[in-house]
């Protein structure tokens, strides 16, 4: 296989969970048109494993994996199978460095179809991606980061595709743009899957502490009623 055969080309580079090479190990002389692996030695059911350790990985919102909105043709996003994403990727031989994974609903449906990146140890959100021609770019993106070792802003033609989504702790470098956070449209959101919904039409609401808060399904509903506060902080 070409990735198996990529792999195989790179000399391996051991290192221990805790950054120290291990005893032995002497430094290989990497060919420097091919990427630098190396591997983490994970212990699991009293086994000893080499993982290879890569830069990132893509995940896509797959219907073949029952998600509920990114996919479906009827809910008026892009129909996709998943081969649309694993051609692209394998033609490219990253494998060994950017792992795909097609996964069922990601969260933000609303904004789908979606895709997460992570790489070099950040989270980019990708959303909108309702147009095949999206599908190199992101790849191409991807690729300007693994050759670059770094985080880069995203290229013209994903700028508005690309956004946080996770909270951080602290100061982030914020190397993909500025980060807009706001509180508006809250009312609109099912406090428990966190969907966008329409208070005009909800079907499934109730009212808490002078809020009305709106459902998606019945199932929400009855998730929160279980435990209010859990999911609507002070
Ligand atoms: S179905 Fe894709 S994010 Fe929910």
């Amino acid at each position: 296989m070409a990735d198996h055969e990529d792999a195989s080309e790179n000399r391996l580079q051991t290192r221990s969970l805790a950054d120290q090479p291990d005893p032995g190990v002497q430094p290989i002389p990497l060919d420097p048109r091919r990427p630098r692996l190396t591997t983490v030695k994970v212990r699991a059911r009293d086994e000893d494993f080499r993982i290879v350790q890569v830069h990132g990985n893509l995940f896509i919102c797959s219907r073949a994996n029952g998600n509920c909105c990114c996919g479906w043709e009827e809910k008026g996003r892009m129909p996709f199978d998943n081969s649309l994403w694993s051609d692209e990727w394998e033609r490219r031989r990253i494998r060994n460095r950017l792992h795909l994974t097609f996964t069922g609903c990601l969260g933000p449906c609303a904004v789908g179809n979606n895709a997460l990146l992570q790489i070099h140890g950040r989270s980019l959100w990708l959303k909108d991606l309702n147009n095949t021609a999206f599908i190199p770019q992101v790849f191409d993106y991807a690729e300007s980061m693994l050759h670059a070792d770094r985080v880069l802003p995203p290229p013209e033609g994903l700028r508005d595709r690309v956004y946080e989504r996770y909270l951080t702790s602290g100061a982030t470098d914020d190397a993909v743009h500025g980060k807009v956070a706001d509180s508006e449209g809250l009312e609109r959101l099912d406090p428990v899957c966190l969907m966008d919904v329409d208070p005009a039409t909800a079907r499934y609401k109730v009212e808490y502490e002078g809020r009305t808060i709106v459902f998606c399904a019945p199932s929400c509903k009855k998730l929160f009623l279980t435990d209010p506060a859990a999911y609507v902080g002070g």
